[in-house]
């Protein structure tokens, strides 16, 4: 009889909590334990600089990292539509002055195909359940995962079903998720109870979950850190400011931080600042105080992030502890106030998107960033994702906000 010889893997999933590994096909998201797995690669098993090489021009923006994201990926399962290689624009005068600061620049993830940087996560969640061959691919949103997983499954030829919280998603994203044909079903209640919901799900019916809490989904996001430090010459600014919702992405961005330092791709560690909203803000207070505490009835007008239980916070925390990083609130009114100085400034985003110049601003005043650090921040969705509250804005219509900047409609009368 042959030997049956044991190839090492290359990509492993492995838990946060408990740091039992699973094969990448064992069909886990989730550990035994309860904790949230990550993947990991062994760098050793291959030339990683030849592979980047290799990789350096391919048309994603994220698959041109395909070694440092999922080196095993066949390139004939890979499904893009040439996301990532978003700009990065220096504030404008008016900007710096607003926030207290010198040097700042937004890096603009609305720049993606579908508006958003879950485009990121998307094509690697999505090549992911090719590869496997999965049928049916489901998630909870407040708006951008499910306008994301819409177009990346209709263009796989793959089945998607989506559930949102009723009356809780700006029209974009809901008119996107129907117009790319997912199921679209909503819930009473907020984006949490469309996550357990989701969850039941796919426990249920072994449809494959494409939440965050799917590990691909933070290895795609993780470009959004190596895209950013490859344009700065692989020189980390001071900051890298985010907003924070579900928390993927700051647990993303710790991720890219931690492997890009540890492979010398840089000598310095930029603190990460992760922004919530002040009525949705679970994460700031277990930051500050040590114990996670779900925020039952969760009210911000910056819907993408109007979240309670944010199920990566585990991983977030040790991306803030890792960078030295904080994590800080902002009030509606700021986070408008900062939409309408992005907007006004050419650049534009959604409201979830401005919580970082609020976030700039609060934190520059508090004396934790310093008016002459480098500051980056991440502007993770497109302004025409919410219509409806600019144009509110801008005639002074939203509840308990003074439009401070409001750039009215007026009447053309002689
Ligand atoms: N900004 C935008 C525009 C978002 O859509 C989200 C999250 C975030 C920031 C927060 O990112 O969850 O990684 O901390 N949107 C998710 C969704 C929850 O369903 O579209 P996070």
């Amino acid at each position: 009889m042959m030997e049956q010889k044991c190839l090492p893997e290359v990509s492993i999933f492995k838990c946060v909590k408990c740091t039992k590994t699973y094969s990448i096909t064992s069909g886990h998201l989730g550990c035994l334990c309860g904790g949230l797995l990550e993947v990991n690669h062994d760098w050793t098993l291959f030339s990683l600089a030849e592979k980047l090489e290799h990789y350096k021009l391919h048309p994603s923006g994220v698959w041109r990292f395909k070694p440092l994201i999922h080196p095993e990926m066949p390139d004939k399962d890979i499904v893009t539509r040439g996301e990532g290689y978003t700009r990065l624009y220096s504030a404008s005068r008016r900007i710096l002055e607003f926030a207290g600061c010198n040097n700042l620049q937004f890096k603009h993830e609305g720049e993606n195909p579908t508006g958003s940087f879950k485009d990121r996560g998307m094509t690697v969640g999505i090549s992911e359940a090719k590869r496997l061959g999965i049928h049916t691919v489901v998630c909870a949103s407040t708006g951008n995962t499910s306008a994301s997983l819409a177009a990346y499954a209709s263009y796989a030829g793959i089945n998607a079903t989506v559930i949102l919280p009723k009356g809780k998603i700006a029209f974009g994203k809901l008119a996107q998720a129907l117009a790319y044909g997912a199921n679209v079903y909503t819930v009473e209640g907020i984006f949490d109870d469309a996550m357990q919901q989701v969850i039941d799900l796919a426990v249920k019916d072994g449809s494959y979950l494409l939440n965050s809490v799917n590990p691909w989904r933070i290895e795609g996001q993780k470009t959004i850190i190596f895209e950013l430090l490859e344009k700065l010459n692989w020189e980390s600014p001071d900051w890298i400011v985010v907003p924070a919702g579900n928390l993927g992405n700051t647990s993303a961005f710790g991720k890219a931080l931690n492997e890009a330092y540890k492979l010398e791709l840089i000598t310095e560690i930029p603190r990460l600042a992760a922004v919530q909203a002040k009525g949705a803000n679970p994460f700031v207070k277990l930051w500050k105080g040590g114990i996670f505490t779900p925020e039952p009835n969760p009210q911000t007008l910056a819907t993408a992030i109007n979240i309670g239980n944010p199920v990566s916070h585990s991983k977030a925390l040790e991306a803030l502890r890792f960078t030295k990083g904080v994590a800080t609130s902002v009030t509606d009114q700021l986070i408008l106030d900062s939409k309408a100085m992005i907007d006004r400034s050419g650049i534009g985003c959604e409201p979830a998107s401005a919580a970082t110049l609020a976030g700039i601003k609060k934190l520059v005043e508090e004396g934790i960033i310093l008016p002459s650090e480098k500051v980056v921040a991440i502007l993770t969705g497109h302004l025409l994702k919410d219509p409806q509250i600019v144009v509110d804005y801008h005639q002074n219509q939203l509840e308990n906000i003074e439009a401070k900047y409001a750039n009215r409609v007026k009447s053309y009368n002689n």
